[in-house]
């Protein structure tokens, strides 16, 4: 059985996530999608807040599961016995950081792989803090994101 790791902070999943994760769930017998809790990115959303919009969104793949996880990502990855970690490439400025990342990880734990997915080129520009920044400031974001996660957004940032 392949099985992937999808990490991130998703705070929150967009649109451009559940792209990358359609890829992967197309590739891979199982996905976990990996939430980081990441105090240091402040997030908006609590994790708990986090899965459940994760969860509500990637329903229709029985074969993903999303948890939260803490520590060294590939320490998470190598305990679920996963195969790989999944990143999406947005454009050419996310290469720098993700290929940093993808070989500090290859250092730490050569039998995890690092693959790279594509998303479709309509979510080149799409941010969670992009996202939020619009709804912050009573943007229509609808386009970007599901509509619970604008509603859940629209919560988080009354007008
Ligand atoms: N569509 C839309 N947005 C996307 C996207 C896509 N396909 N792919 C990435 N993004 C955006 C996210 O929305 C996020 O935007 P933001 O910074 O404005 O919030 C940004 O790209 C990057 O976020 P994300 O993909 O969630 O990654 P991250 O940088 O927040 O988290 C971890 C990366 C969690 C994988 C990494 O920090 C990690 O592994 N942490 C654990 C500790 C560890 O092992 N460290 C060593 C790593 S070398």
């Amino acid at each position: 059985m392949r099985h992937c790791i999808y990490p991130g902070t998703f705070d929150p999943i967009t649109y451009g996530h559940l792209d990358v994760l359609g890829r992967a769930a197309k590739l891979f017998d199982h996905v976990t999608i990996a939430i980081a809790r990441n105090p240091g990115k402040r997030p908006a959303f609590s994790p708990e807040e986090r899965v459940a919009l994760v969860k509500a969104n990637v329903a229709k793949y029985p074969h993903v599961s999303v948890v939260i996880f803490d520590g060294l990502l590939v320490e998470f990855a190598m305990k679920e016995k996963a195969d790989a970690i999944i990143r999406g490439l947005r454009a050419l400025s996310d290469f720098e950081f993700e290929f940093n990342m993808a070989l500090m990880n290859r250092h730490l734990e050569p039998r995890i792989e690092t693959l790279f997915v594509m998303p479709n080129e309509q979510f080149s520009y799409t941010s969670s803090s992009l996202v939020k920044q619009v709804a912050r400031f009573g943007g229509d974001v609808s386009n970007f994101v599901p509509p619970d996660v604008a509603t859940a957004l629209k919560k988080a940032f009354p007008q």
